[in-house]
């Protein structure tokens, strides 16, 4: 390949990817959230199209600098989902025309079924959150994986050592029946905010495949090897 233009490798294929984090409204001012900037889906989705893919790019809360990196952008189309319900039925859309799914979003677990109309006030006494589990999102795309899809989860783990950072994506790649499973460890000054990142990729023969370190394009990169090397 000429220096500078990355090999069209992924040429012809059709992708989804899911970035950034979901919000679950409490009241109209507040909302339960995480700390995903969507650096690391929002590259995985520039990766691809520079490498010849057309991607489908649905977007929970991206940082607006983040964003603007594929806005617009011509290989690109951009999509935004708020909530977890939101990205389920956007992500189950995507999916149906998909060769590879990649859900790189940071998915709320819990959302709260009552959302009130009015701002919850402090007069009202101390507030309890009663919550209900949001939809699996990914285990549903897997339940309705096309004949030929290729699909990737994330997994952000809080792990005492790398041991149990792989034991951790072993179990969690099965328990999900995804092909790949892109795993990091996580902590209070791991993974959020960097823009670096580093990653073990887990894939159905219950084994690490690979591993990554460096900028998120970087690892982006490495999980379209990872993906070209299952197809
Ligand atoms: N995911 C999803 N829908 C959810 C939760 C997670 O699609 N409701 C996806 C994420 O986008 C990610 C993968 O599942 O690709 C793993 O997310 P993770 O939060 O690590 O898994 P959980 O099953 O929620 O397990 P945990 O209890 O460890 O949070
Ligand atoms: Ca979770």
């Amino acid at each position: 390949a000429v220096s500078g233009a990355p090999e069209q490798d992924l040429a012809g294929l059709s992708v989804v990817v899911s970035a950034g984090g979901t919000r679950e409204p409490i009241d109209p001012v507040r909302y339960l959230g995480n700390r995903s900037s969507g650096r690391q889906g929002v590259a995985v989705a520039l990766a691809a199209a520079e490498r010849g893919a057309w991607v489908h790019l649905v977007a929970a809360h991206v940082d607006d600098g983040v964003l603007a990196r594929v806005l617009p952008h011509p290989s690109i189309g951009v999509e935004r989902a708020g909530t977890a319900a939101e990205l389920d039925a956007a992500m189950r859309a995507a999916a149906a025309e998909a060769d590879v799914v990649v859900m790189a979003a940071a998915v709320a677990d819990f959302s709260v079924p009552e959302v009130s109309d009015v701002k919850l006030r402090k007069e009202d006494g101390v507030v309890t959150l009663d919550l209900v589990e949001n939809p699996d999102i990914l285990k549903g795309l897997v339940a309705e994986r096309r004949p030929g899809q290729t699909i990737v989860g994330f997994a952000a783990e809080t792990a005492a050592d790398d041991a149990e950072l792989r034991e951790r994506g072993i179990r969690k790649r099965a328990r999900k029946g995804v092909d790949l499973l892109t795993v990091n460890r996580v902590g209070w000054t791991q993974g959020f905010e960097s823009t670096d990142n580093t990653v073990l990729f887990v894939d159905a023969t219950d084994e690490v495949v690979a591993e990554a370190a460096g900028s998120k394009r970087a690892v982006a990169d490495a999980l379209w090897d990872a993906v070209l090397r299952l197809r």
